[in-house]
């Protein structure tokens, strides 16, 4: 008898992540979670209530309503140093359906897809989902992405490379110089890039985000609204690529999803288009977090690298297991570093997505565990 599930199902295991989530309660302190804890700014609920009284509440073009691509069109302009039509952009459920729809149109049964290890728990899986073999680049010391490692990784089926900075889980800054070498690499060997941008504006010392699409016209570029604003519950995406990618993954995306919410793509062109400085306070925010925590793990003789972007802190423990557990037990939910590629063995994840008073409780009691 052939069995129930698809192997493709059953390779791939419940997000780690998620499972600290859901056995989580109010009275712990979450620091294993990937969002930011602010509340969507005003104006951004306003705009999705809008859209709901108004009746706009039916489906809408499958690629996004049209004034919100060439509001994105304007953002990568704007932000990003690159021009692209609103033609050759889909607007998602959020970064994880863009990044599933790019996966699936360019992976093939076989192909070798490179990534950071340690890296974002959804490109490997989604990598399997699409029959196609997760290559982890090994990180160097400071999380960077080493040109070297990804050449040695390099084979005949090697079909794309996964870049994600600022990172989730380490937090890491890839830099210009860098990001052009992987590009660079990337066009010798044909490779196409899905870029992750969802952390853009989530930098700190005064670092500037690179988008690798300014120096090559073989790259997905995926983002979202969802950490920007502290907009995660609207699931709302978006990706930008070439025309003749667009026309693959649009096939998926009509089918899978059909469109992305009318009443989240209303909120987000208000997200867009509105004052910008609720994203500079959110930003400060996290930065001020990130200074207290950095300080905090290594006065309790912790080793940890400083993180430029994104709200994580990636330290390494000697067990992170048993680190974890002990947390646990103190009410602390940190993630295990393994959970995102074997390089992360022995190191934990720990967001600073946290109200400040309370990480300071939470690092009180990490204190008291540590000594
Ligand atoms: C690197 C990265 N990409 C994508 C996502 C998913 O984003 P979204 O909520 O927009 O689907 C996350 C969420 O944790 C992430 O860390």
């Amino acid at each position: 008898m052939s069995k129930k599930f698809a192997s493709r199902v059953e390779q791939i295991e419940i997000s780690g992540i998620r499972k600290a989530f859901e056995t989580s309660s109010g009275e712990f302190f979450n620091l294993g979670l990937g969002e930011p804890d602010f509340d969507t700014p005003e104006h951004i609920k306003v705009a999705a209530m809008q859209a709901i009284d108004s009746g706009f509440t039916s489906y809408t073009p499958n690629k996004g309503i049209e004034e919100l691509r060439e509001v994105i069109s304007a953002k990568f302009t704007r932000d990003n140093n690159f021009s692209v039509s609103p033609e050759e952009i889909i607007v998602t459920s959020g970064a994880s359906e863009a990044l599933h729809i790019a996966i699936l149109s360019v992976v093939e049964r076989g192909d070798e897809v490179l990534m950071p290890n340690p890296g974002f728990v959804s490109f490997a899986a989604l990598t399997k989902l699409a029959e196609g073999k997760p290559v982890g680049v090994p990180l160097s010391e400071d999380f960077t992405m080493p040109i070297e490692a990804v050449k040695e990784k390099i084979t005949n089926k090697t079909k794309a490379l996964i870049l994600n900075s600022p990172a989730n889980p380490t937090g890491t800054v890839e830099s210009e110089g860098n990001i052009k070498a992987l590009v660079d690499l990337a066009i010798d060997h044909q490779l196409t890039i899905i870029s992750d941008e969802v952390y853009e504006h989530l930098i700190y010392n005064g670092l500037k985000h690179v988008s690798p699409a300014r120096f090559y016209d073989g790259v997905i570029t995926v983002n979202a609204v969802s950490k920007t604003y502290a907009m995660t519950g609207f699931r709302l995406g978006y990706l930008a690529a070439p025309a003749e990618y667009v026309e693959q993954m649009l096939k998926i995306h009509q089918y899978i999803q059909a469109c992305a919410s009318s009443i989240s793509q209303k909120a987000a062109l208000a997200a867009i288009t509105g004052a910008q400085d609720c994203v500079a306070e959110m930003r400060n925010e996290f930065e001020r977090r990130r200074d207290f925590a950095v300080t905090a793990l290594r006065d309790i003789g912790m080793e940890v690298r400083t993180p430029q972007g994104a709200f994580y802190i990636f330290p390494r423990v000697k067990d992170e297991h048993e680190f974890v557990e002990t947390l646990r037990k103190r009410r602390i939910i940190v993630t295990p570093g393994s959970t995102f590629g074997s390089r992360g063995k022995n190191h934990v994840r720990i967001s600073y997505a946290l109200g400040f008073e309370k990480l300071k409780q939470a690092f009180e009691i990490m204190k008291e565990v540590v000594k």
